[in-house]
């Protein structure tokens, strides 16, 4: 699926076609990033004046005192990370340099929805000069003082100063320290749209977790992103409050270990590997298929890929920083090596455009996560210098065939062994160079979502 450039924030979806996009714009495409949408303002998300104060907003150690396992796991989270990453803080100093400040706030108005409502985050906005609950990115009470949704996408939230914290307790006991009520939007899948689908300005559609969900089975089987990403358990929800709560995991595992080095404890960080790893597990499933061979002749090699999550599409989110690629050797019976896609380069690259060392080497490269395309067709890696975004990934419930071609000679011992595997990684290795991160690239993780192998015999 490819999206491009559109006017009107939600009416982009497929492919609209350069025609009818240039029409609607008159007089695209150009180098310029295209603005239809108020860069600086937002009513909602991005007020021109402040709509709440950050100081009537309390940190998460002060709700660790009764919430201490709540606490605990959500620092460990990439909700807690939001404002410290490293690569969010790289790439908002670059769009800021590419606007000149002017758009700072289009980038934090979900990884700090107080602070952009709050009106600290005005053009080149100093990072160590933000108030403590503003450095603290997706915290506590940017979740749970949220008291309606305007839109799912873009930092649709309402989020009420003063107001009861919100749950999904239907009785909560009360508490000196807050009033809490009941509310039915936090325990809906909508609520994390409101965060989780990204577009931006100038309508390219980046993130579409949400939008995905409500195309697949999870609607109809009563499944929200909590069921998955909030896996509950039995207790407690306060310090002497009733223990038969059912309490939801605040760790929002997803594919993220925070990369920063202490950021997490190594203890934390094994159980983020464990949770990741659980999660991943029965995620996704790979097929080959491929006919007995005739020495000389080509074997077609037929790799399928099934998205096994009722959620959203495989993968999911950022597509445009992760990488999810089909790794796939053949060899004869010798051990000799006869094909080859997916490999690394010695930079621990792809070997598509953004190899340094054997750029567009691996012509075959099969990917599943999406792509950024500039005004002159060549691949971006920045959203907001891109005009087009076209997505590889696997809708809920779906598979992706692709068919790979195996050389072989006359004398090409057999049977054939095919190995291939899925991997995912959050961050490739160029990017986070390009970043001035390289120092972060041994710390990113490859999962294998899936692998495969297969034996080929000689045909008749
Ligand atoms: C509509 C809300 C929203 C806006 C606006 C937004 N983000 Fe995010 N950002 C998210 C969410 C949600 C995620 C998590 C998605 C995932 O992990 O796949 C995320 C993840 C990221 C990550 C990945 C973190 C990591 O290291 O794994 C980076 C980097 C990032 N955003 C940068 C930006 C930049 C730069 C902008 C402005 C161009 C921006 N974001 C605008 C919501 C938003
Ligand atoms: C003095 C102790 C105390 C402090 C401090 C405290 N809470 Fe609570 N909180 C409670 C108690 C008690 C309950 C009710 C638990 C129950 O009914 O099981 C509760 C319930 C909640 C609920 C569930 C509401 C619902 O209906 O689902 C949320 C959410 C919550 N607190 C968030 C917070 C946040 C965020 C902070 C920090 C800003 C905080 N609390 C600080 C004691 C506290
Ligand atoms: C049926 C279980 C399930 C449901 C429901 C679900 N997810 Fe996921 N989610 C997963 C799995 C499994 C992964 C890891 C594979 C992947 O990245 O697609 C994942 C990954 C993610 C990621 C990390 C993607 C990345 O590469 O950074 C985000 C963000 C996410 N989900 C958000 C959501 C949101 C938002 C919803 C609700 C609209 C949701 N999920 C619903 C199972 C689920
Ligand atoms: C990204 C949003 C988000 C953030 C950040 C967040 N929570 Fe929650 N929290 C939720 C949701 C959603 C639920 C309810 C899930 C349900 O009932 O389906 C919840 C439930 C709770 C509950 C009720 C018991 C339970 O486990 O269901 C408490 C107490 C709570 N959160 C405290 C906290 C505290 C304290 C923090 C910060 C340290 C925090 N939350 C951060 C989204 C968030
Ligand atoms: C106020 C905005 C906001 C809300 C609401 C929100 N998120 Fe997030 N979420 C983010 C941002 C921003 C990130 C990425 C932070 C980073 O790594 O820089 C993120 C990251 C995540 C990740 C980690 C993805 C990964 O790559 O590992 C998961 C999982 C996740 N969120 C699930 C949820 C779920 C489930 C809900 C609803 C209960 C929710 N979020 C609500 C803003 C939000």
């Amino acid at each position: 699926m490819i999206w491009a450039r559109a006017a009107g924030a939600r009416a982009i979806g497929p492919w609209l076609g350069w025609a009818v996009a240039c029409a609607l714009l008159a007089g695209c495409p150009t180098d310029e990033p295209v603005v239809d949408v108020d860069p600086i303002v937002d009513p909602l998300s991005r007020p021109a004046e402040p709509t709440l104060s950050p100081s009537s907003f309390q940190p998460s150690d002060d709700c660790a005192a009764c919430h201490p396992d709540h606490a605990a796991q959500w620092a460990t989270s990439s909700h807690a990370y939001a404002m410290v990453d490293p690569v969010f803080r790289a790439l908002v100093e670059l769009r800021r340099a590419d606007f000149d400040g002017a758009q700072d706030s289009f980038c934090l108005q979900c990884h700090t929805a107080i602070g952009t409502r709050g009106g600290e985050i005005v053009p080149h906005f100093d990072w160590d000069a933000l108030s403590p609950v503003v450095q603290e990115g997706v915290t506590c009470e940017a979740c749970h003082r949220v008291s309606a949704l305007e839109r799912p996408w873009n930092s649709g939230h309402v989020i009420q100063e003063g107001g009861p914290v919100r749950g999904g307790i239907a009785d909560p006991a009360s508490s000196p320290a807050h009033e809490a009520s009941f509310s039915d939007l936090l325990t809906g899948a909508s609520f994390c749209g409101g965060c989780h689908d990204v577009i931006e300005l100038g309508g390219l559609q980046l993130e579409r977790p949400y939008e995905e969900w409500t195309e697949g089975p999870a609607p109809e089987e009563g499944r929200p992103c909590q069921s998955c990403h909030m896996p509950t358990t039995t207790g407690p929800a306060a310090v002497g409050g009733p223990s038969d709560r059912s309490l939801h995991d605040h760790r929002f595992v997803g594919i993220d270990v925070p990369l920063s080095e202490g950021f997490t404890t190594a203890a934390e960080e094994e159980v983020l590997r464990t949770r990741i790893g659980a999660l991943l597990d029965g995620a996704a499933s790979l097929d080959l298929v491929a006919a007995p061979f005739v020495p000389g002749e080509v074997v077609d090699v037929v790799a399928t890929l099934h998205n096994h999550i009722d959620g959203h599409n495989l993968p999911t989110g950022s597509t445009f920083l992760r990488q999810a690629w089909l790794e796939l050797t053949a060899t004869d019976a010798d051990g000799t090596v006869l094909y080859r896609t997916g490999d690394l380069d010695a930079n621990g690259d792809l070997r598509d455009h953004w190899s340094s060392l054997d750029p567009y080497g691996d012509a075959d490269l099969v990917s599943y996560s999406s792509r950024l395309t500039a005004a002159d067709g060549r691949p971006e890696l920045f959203p907001w210098r891109a005009n087009e975004h076209s997505s590889g990934s696997i809708p809920p419930r779906h598979a992706r065939t692709s068919t790979l071609f195996v050389p072989t000679s006359a004398d090409t011992p057999g049977p054939l062994q095919i190995q291939a595997r899925v991997r995912l990684r959050t961050h490739p290795p160029h990017l986070l160079r390009a970043l001035g991160l390289e120092h972060l690239v041994d710390r990113v993780e490859t999962w294998d979502l899936a692998t495969a192998s297969l034996q080929v015999p000689r045909g008749p």
